[in-house]
Formats: C-alpha cells, sequence, structure tokens
C-alpha cells in the first residue's frame, strides 16, 4: 500500500455541499453525513469510494432511498448510483467513539473536552468521504451536545443559529462561508472561555478575534492574542491579504500529536503554542508562540484558500508558509542585527536537523515520491527545506518581484487545489527574464532532487596579475532512490574583503557543475565571504585557513557569515580532537587564537548580546557527528564538553563581566533586544557553573541558586536552573526539587523539568536511570504526548551523549518505548522511532547494537504503517 505521485488521478466525484449532525457522546457521538455530490465528468464511469477508518456504520441512503454498498479495503464502496451528471444525495450515518480515540487523529478527547485533527487523513476517523485535498465543498455543521457538561460548541465559519434542546442539550449551527478540504474541517466541544478582540481592518471590516483555553489559563492568552492581530496586520501590509473571516478563532489544547493545525476560521492548538506569562514561559517560548500563531494565520490564504492538489505536494502549503512565518519574525524583530539573528537561528535548525534528515534512510525531495504512511512527510524537509526553497525563490527574483509572484498565485489559483509545480510558475511568469525564469526547469530540481547539495569553492590568487579567482563546484550525494543528481541553480551571496574592507558584495548564480569568477584588479588576496545569509540550503567546502575565519569573525558585514567563521573554528578544532587517536579529555586545550577571538566576541562594544550569545555557543553534537564518516556519540560529546569547559575556565572573569552586564533587564517584556540580554546572561551563568564545577568555586553556584530563586521570570529561572543542572552541582537536585514543587500544577513548566532532567549530560550512565526513574513519577503520563515527547524524546532524540551507550541499555529502552507508544498513538511512535535514522554512521559496537534494537521493532508483528516505514526504510541499504 505504498502510494506513488506518479499515480495521481483527479477524483471520480465531486462533493459540493456537506451537511454533518454531530450527536456528542464520549463513548458513542452519531455522525450523520449528507452529501451532494456529482460525477466527474473527465473520469471514466466508476464506483464512488469513501475512505472510513474506525467508523460503525449504520445507514446508506442515496436520494433518500436505501441502496447496496459493500467494504473494500477499509473503503465503502457504492456502485448503483444514479448514471449521468446529475448531482445526487448521499446520506451516511455512522458513530464513532471519541473517549477511546488515542491516537488523537479524527475526534478525540481531551480532558472533558472533543477537538478534532484531521490533517492529513483524519477526516475519514470522523465520517465516510473523499477523504484527499483536492475535493473541496461547502459545510454546514450541527452539533448537539449536554449543555452543562460542553457549553460551548464551535466548529469552522460562522455561527448562524444556537438554542437549547430537550434534556439539558443544546445546539449551534456553523456555516462556513469557504469551500474547504476535509482536512481543513474542526470541531470543538467544552468548558472553555476566551480572550476576545475585535478589529477592523485596512479594508475597514469588522473581525472578531478569540482565544479560547481552559477557565484559569485566559491570564496566559495575552501574547497569543497579540500575536494573532500582529499576524492579521502584518499579512495585508506585506503580502495584501486580508483576513477573509468575520470571526477567527484559536484553541488550546494539552493533548495535540503535533504544534497546531490551520483548520479554516478554528485553528487548534497545542497549549504550548499559546499560553505564557512571564512566570512560566522562556523568551523562546514567547517567541515560538508568535511564530506559530503566525504559521497557523499565514496558512489561511496559503494553505486554506490556495491548498495542495495531493499530498505529495504538501511544500506548497508548508514550505511556503514557514517561509512566511520566518519573514512575519524578522519583520517583527525590526533591526538588521535582529533580523540576523532570527536567521541564525533558523539555519541552525536547518542544519542540525534538516541536513541529517537528507543525508538518511528517510531522505526524500521536498515534494516527496512516495510514502507508505503520510504523516511521516510532516518533516523538516518539506517545512524547513521547503522554506528555503521559497527563499531562494524570492532571492532570485527579489522582494518586490516575489510579492508581484505571489498576486500572480492568488489570482490564478484562488479556490484551487494545486501543485508545486503552479507555485514556482507564478512566480516566474510575474517576473520575466528573472534569473528565475531563465532557470525554472533547472530549479525546480530543489523539489525532486533529495541531498544536500554540497558546494567546494577554490580560491586562487595571481599576485603578478592582481587578479582573484574563485572556482565553484557542485555535487550531492546520492540518496534512496536518487543515485546520480544533475546540477541545481544555487544563489551565493558573494563578498569579498580587502584589509578588513569589502571590496566587492553581490549574488552569483551556479548553475553549472562548475564555475570559475574573476576579480581583477586587486592590490593583495581578498578573504571570500562566500553564502552569505546562507543563500542556499548547502553545505559550503572551501578551505578557510584560520586568519581568514578570524578576519571574517572579526569584519565581515554579513552577521551570518560573520557567526558562521565562528563555528567553522570551533568546528575545525572540533573535529581535529576527534580525529586524534587515543585522545583524552585532558589533551584537550584551545589554543590562545580562538579563546582570544571569542574574548574579543563576548567583550564587543557593540556587537547584540543575542548575536554574541550565538557566536559563542559551540556547533551542536549532531552537527559536529554529521561532518564524521563514524560516530561515536559519547566521545563527540566529551569533546564539545570539554571545549566548553575551556571557554568557561579562560574566559571566566569577561563571563563574569558579561553576567554582570546583562543581568538586569528591567520589567519583563520578551523582545529580541531584552531576551538577548537575558540569553547572555544565562550562558555566562551556565559557563561560570562549569568553571565552578573544576576549580571547586562555590561562589558562583550559590549566586546562580540565588538567581535561580529571585527570578521574576521563567527565562532567568530556569536559565539558572539549567546551569545548576548542567554543570552537574551539587545545589542542582534541591533546585530541581524546589522548582518541581512550585509548578507542580502546571503542565508545560513540567515538562521543561522533565526535559531538562532527561537531556542533561551523562556522568557515568547516570541518565538513563534517572529517565526510567521518571517514567514511574506520578506526574509522568505516556498518553500525553507533550510529556512523553519531555520525557522520552529528550533523552532518545536530543540527548545522544547519553543515549548511545555501549552497553545498549538506551536502545533497549529506545525499541521498548516504541512498541509502546505505537499501540496507542502511531504518529508519536513513528517520530520516536527515527532516533535511529543515522545508526550507520555509528562506530561498532554501537552500530550493531542498533541494528539489531531497529530489527527488534521491525519483527513486531501488529505495527501502524507510521513506525513500519520508518524502520523497513531505516533497515534497507
Ligand atoms: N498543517 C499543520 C501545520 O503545519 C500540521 C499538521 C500536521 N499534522 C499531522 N498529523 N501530520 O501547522
Ligand atoms: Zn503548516
Amino acid at each position: 500500500n505504498v502510494i506513488y505521485r506518479a499515480d495521481y488521478q483527479p477524483p471520480a466525484y465531486w462533493i459540493d455541499t456537506v451537511e454533518l449532525c454531530f450527536d456528542l457522546d464520549p463513548a458513542k457521538t452519531r455522525v450523520l453525513n449528507r452529501m451532494k455530490l456529482r460525477r466527474n465528468a473527465q473520469m471514466p464511469a466508476q464506483p464512488l469510494r469513501l475512505d472510513g477508518e474506525e467508523l460503525n456504520l449504520a445507514r446508506v441512503l442515496v436520494n433518500g432511498q436505501g441502496t447496496s454498498f459493500k467494504m473494500e479495503n477499509g473503503q465503502l464502496v457504492l456502485e448503483n448510483l444514479p448514471a449521468g451528471d446529475e448531482p445526487f444525495e448521499l446520506e451516511i450515518f455512522s458513530t464513532c467513539a471519541p473517549a477511546k480515540n488515542t491516537t488523537l487523529s479524527g475526534l478525540y478527547t481531551s480532558g472533558d473536552s472533543f477537538f478534532t485533527q484531521c490533517e492529513a487523513e483524519g477526516f475519514r476517523r470522523i465520517t465516510y468521504f473523499l477523504d484527499r485535498p483536492d475535493v473541496m465543498a461547502s459545510y454546514t455543521v450541527l452539533i448537539r451536545a449536554d449543555k452543562a457538561r460542553y457549553p460551548v460548541l464551535l466548529s469552522n465559519g460562522n455561527l448562524v443559529d444556537q438554542g437549547e434542546l430537550d434534556d439539558g442539550r443544546h445546539f449551534a449551527k456553523w456555516v462556513d462561508p469557504h469551500r474547504k478540504p476535509s482536512y481543513l474541517f474542526a470541531l470543538v466541544a467544552g468548558q472553555l472561555v476566551a480572550r476576545e478582540q475585535r478589529i477592523t481592518s485596512r479594508a475597514g471590516k469588522e473581525h472578531l478575534l478569540q482565544v479560547y483555553v481552559r477557565p484559569g489559563d485566559l491570564d496566559k492568552t495575552e501574547h497569543a492574542m497579540n500575536s494573532l492581530m500582529a499576524s492579521v496586520a502584518w499579512d495585508e501590509a506585506r503580502f495584501g491579504l486580508p483576513l477573509d473571516l468575520e470571526r477567527f478563532m484559536i484553541v488550546a489544547t494539552s493533548d495535540f500529536n503535533m504544534g497546531a493545525m490551520e483548520n479554516k476560521g478554528l485553528n487548534i492548538f497545542n497549549t504550548k503554542y499559546v499560553l505564557a506569562s512571564q512566570a512560566t514561559a522562556t523568551d523562546t517560548d514567547f517567541f515560538n508562540i508568535e511564530s506559530v500563531v503566525g504559521h497557523e494565520y499565514f496558512h489561511n490564504w496559503t494553505g486554506n484558500r490556495i491548498t495542495c492538489r495531493d499530498w505529495f505536494q504538501l511544500s506548497l502549503k508548508e514550505g511556503l508558509t514557514v517561509f512566511r512565518d520566518q519573514e512575519f519574525s524578522m519583520d517583527l524583530a525590526g533591526e538588521a542585527s535582529a533580523r540576523a539573528v532570527k536567521r541564525i537561528e533558523d539555519v541552525r535548525v536547518l542544519r542540525t536537523m534538516q541536513f541529517p534528515e537528507d543525508a538518511g534512510p528517510m531522505a526524500h525531495p521536498v515534494r516527496p515520491e512516495q510514502y507508505l504512511e503520510i504523516n511521516n512527510f510532516y518533516t523538516v524537509t518539506v517545512y524547513e527545506k521547503g522554506a528555503e526553497v521559497v527563499r531562494m525563490m524570492q532571492t532570485l527574483v527579489g522582494r518586490e518581484g516575489f510579492r508581484r509572484g505571489m498576486d500572480q498565485y492568488f489570482q490564478r489559483h484562488d479556490g484551487q487545489a494545486v501543485t508545486c509545480d503552479d507555485f514556482s510558475q507564478a512566480i516566474a511568469d510575474a517576473n520575466p527574464g528573472s534569473r528565475l525564469a531563465q532557470t525554472l526547469e533547472q530549479f525546480r530540481r530543489w523539489y525532486s532532487q533529495a541531498g544536500t547539495p554540497r558546494v567546494k569553492a577554490e580560491g586562487r590568487w595571481d599576485a603578478d596579475s592582481g587578479i582573484y579567482s574563485l572556482t565553484l563546484s557542485q555535487s550531492c550525494p546520492p540518496t534512496p532512490d536518487q543515485p546520480a543528481k544533475d546540477p541545481f541553480v544555487i544563489p551565493i551571496g558573494l563578498g569579498l574583503i580587502s584589509g578588513g574592507v569589502e571590496i566587492a558584495n553581490g549574488m552569483h548564480v551556479l548553475t553549472e557543475q562548475s564555475e570559475t569568477l574573476t576579480f581583477p584588479g586587486l592590490q593583495s588576496e581578498p578573504v571570500p565571504s562566500i553564502l552569505r545569509g546562507f543563500s542556499a540550503p548547502v553545505v559550503l567546502e572551501f578551505d578557510y585557513p584560520d586568519e581568514q575565519l578570524l578576519a571574517l569573525l572579526a569584519h565581515d558585514a554579513d552577521p551570518f557569515n560573520r557567526w558562521e567563521a565562528g563555528q567553522r573554528l570551533a568546528l575545525g578544532r572540533a573535529l581535529a580532537y576527534l580525529r586524534t587517536p587515543g585522545l583524552a579529555r585532558s589533551d584537550i586545550r584551545l589554543d590562545a587564537p580562538f579563546v582570544e577571538a571569542m574574548r574579543g566576541i563576548l567583550r564587543h562594544p557593540t556587537l547584540d548580546p543575542a548575536f554574541k550569545e550565538l557566536v559563542l555557543t559551540l556547533p551542536a553534537e549532531t552537527y559536529i557527528s554529521e561532518q564524521l564518516d563514524t560516530v561515536d556519540p559519547q566521545r563527540v560529546h566529551m569533546v564539545r564538553d570539554a571545549m566548553r569547559e575551556q571557554l568557561a575556565q579562560a574566559l571566566f572573569h569577561d563571563w563574569e563581566w558579561a553576567f554582570e552586564q546583562h543581568r538586569e533587564n528591567g520589567a519583563y517584556r520578551p523582545d529580541p533586544r531584552s531576551s538577548g540580554r537575558r540569553a547572555l546572561a544565562g550562558l555566562s551563568l551556565m559557563h561560570l557553573c562549569i568553571a565552578a564545577r573544576k576549580s571547586g568555586d562555590t561562589v558562583w553556584p550559590g549566586k546562580t541558586l540565588q538567581r535561580f530563586k529571585d527570578a521574576s521570570n521563567m527565562t532567568d529561572r530556569f536559565n539558572a536552573l539549567t546551569a545548576l543542572v548542567v554543570s552537574g552541582h551539587e545545589l542542582a537536585a534541591p533546585a530541581l526539587a524546589r522548582f518541581h514543587a512550585t509548578f507542580q500544577d502546571d503542565a508545560l513548566v513540567l515538562d521543561k523539568w522533565f526535559a531538562l532532567q532527561a537531556g542533561a549530560p551523562d556522568r557515568g550512565g547516570n541518565i538513563l536511570p534517572i529517565v526510567k526513574q521518571l517514567m514511574n513519577h506520578p506526574d509522568f503520563n505516556i498518553r500525553n504526548p507533550n510529556r512523553a515527547r519531555s520525557l522520552i524524546f529528550s533523552y532518545c532524540n536530543a540527548n545522544p551523549g547519553a543515549f548511545h551507550r555501549p552497553d545498549a541499555a538506551g536502545y533497549v529502552f529506545w525499541s521498548e518505548r516504541v512498541t509502546e507508544l505505537d499501540a496507542f498513538n502511531p504518529q508519536v511512535a513513528a517520530r520516536l522511532a527515527r532516533a535511529l535514522d543515522r545508526w550507520k554512521k555509528l562506530e561498532e559496537p554501537l552500530r550493531s547494537a542498533a541494528r539489531e534494537a531497529i530489527a527488534r521493532v521491525a519483527a513486531k508483528p501488529d505495527l501502524s504503517n507510521d513506525v513500519r516505514e520508518v524502520v523497513t526504510r531505516a533497515l534497507a541499504d
């Protein structure tokens, strides 16, 4: 049952209208579904096949009459439908069991409320339907439920009627004025309260914005509401896209598989991306809320008004909408330096998560060719790499050209279900003569070829002629099913620096396998600043001598490459240590030029604190590991940990200075400036505690504990706690206990408490026993995805130094949890299953142990498609 992109066929029937009537009951919800259908004249006559899953079918009527039907491969098949192109009515009555729905796909209960999640294929768990995005219908929804238990009844669109029924029940009727695919359907019912805000759009239209949460959480919704208002204003200002609904609702639930969902007019969110107060949420939480609220809101146009023809086109809406939310965050950040910080953070996600995905067994093009379970393809490749592809289009046509292209896209395709090719065509057509238009067919390889391209750069300086030449060559490693690749279109931001002065700055579009650029008339050999702004999602290989990197770190006008120079300096050192046979921890001694360069950044008089924090954070263990052919994750951890310790000791007084300079930040506001200051204060404290661990000093751990206790916001409090935990100080245990006692009633804060302990540096194999112990903690509940992620994923997916144990106990734990989760929530299980994606790179004996663990999972008889696809791909050669 693998699905191939090449097999796409338009639907044999259209569904024009849907009338749904729900009688909500946790044990047995009754769903009456009345549809108007007609044959698609473009397709040969054939039976109607409706998707359905875990439904109890009671009755099927065609034009009010009983009819024959059969079940085939889980589909409801109707063969005796009226002939001809006339519309006909189909009425289906079925029931489902929301309280037993542990998959959190379809209609389910969380606490005492009802929620839905229909993307990608959850609607078929609610009623029989053509559950595919190219079938767009008008929905009318009647909800009936007990009024005391479910006072709030919500669905998409406008509330047109509500009232009382017998037996303490009531009803609400919703009509969605926009046609939509079934994956955008939503229903919510429960005891909820809303923060409300009325706004007037630029065009003078009135809208009601609502953020629904459980009673008691209302005081944590201000930031989400502000983010929503900012999103509405931004999309109008930047893209001319207004809110097309009278009412726009966000509802938060604590049981959610993903981040959030853009259901038309009724977004459903993980509480993690809604609830925030200065006492309970960190700066990062505040920024994530802003970006996810924006993301879901922007889907209203890129995803909902124009949707995907089929799920292979997922990046059409996700890549574009991630690009839009990134731009939104950057525009809100304001200043150039804050924009750069956001860009660096986005690139860091891409390189630490997407590059490994693109090099592993789950590698797939931005537009995949095949899948067994579509939920496995909501990936960093489709989302983040997809956003980079859209960003390259903007680079190739310019910012205004991109706006023209978006206008063209909406003019052509509003109300349609389309493909990635339709999008790039619209952008190119609106910009004839642009580099995108000239290279469109070749550019589209970004959608069809998987793998991270490499660009090798080689510089040649000819002192006699004063000519500097730079040769750029591209290649792309093989990926599953794609042994050989054709050249990509790669925009390469390029600057030349000579004597600390920038002498050239531009964009080169690399289209050939290899090209040489020449720069005549130079006095001395320049330092090239290549791939400025990370202008393409590639690996840049250039043998930078240290002096050149130090020069870029000191002078590059491009903040991304300035940061990158520091990362390269650190990475080069880490790799040299890792390649030294028999290296002991005590052999790791950072050289003076590197230490002095880091000191120079930390003490720099004008650089942004947020930028300093990024430069002074060493490359992630996963990123370092990606550069190696075979990996011992514990050794990688040891090297990075020792390097950090050296920075802690060598810069001790500088960290003290930095902490004192940035510790006080006035009244809490989660803006880029003050959050950057808090981030640098936090990083300083961490290094001070690490240095103290070495020297036996107790002053800084004591001050850290005090700051932990006195903090007026969660960022400072959690950073202090993290410093104690990471440095392994004995004060960590009482601080953790105190933290738990203070926040035991706040689920999102408890998630942090679990995650911190599961992600802490391993000391003699202590983390796995702690994780196992925490599995038995009364606050642990594996059925709640946030909680499962905070403990199990923080260990297996995010703590390589602790997870990859030579005794393989981490892998045994992993395989047990994958199977345990798979029995009730395949989507979450499949995400965990990916923790061993890169097993082939592991050094023995880890490699064999990991393969055994994967094989053990693969051998289980009743695996979901989700987990089966991940483990089968992992084991394939
Ligand atoms: N469209 C949602 C978003 O990007 C993600 C929903 C994915 N859900 C899933 N079960 N695959 O915001
Ligand atoms: Zn999305």
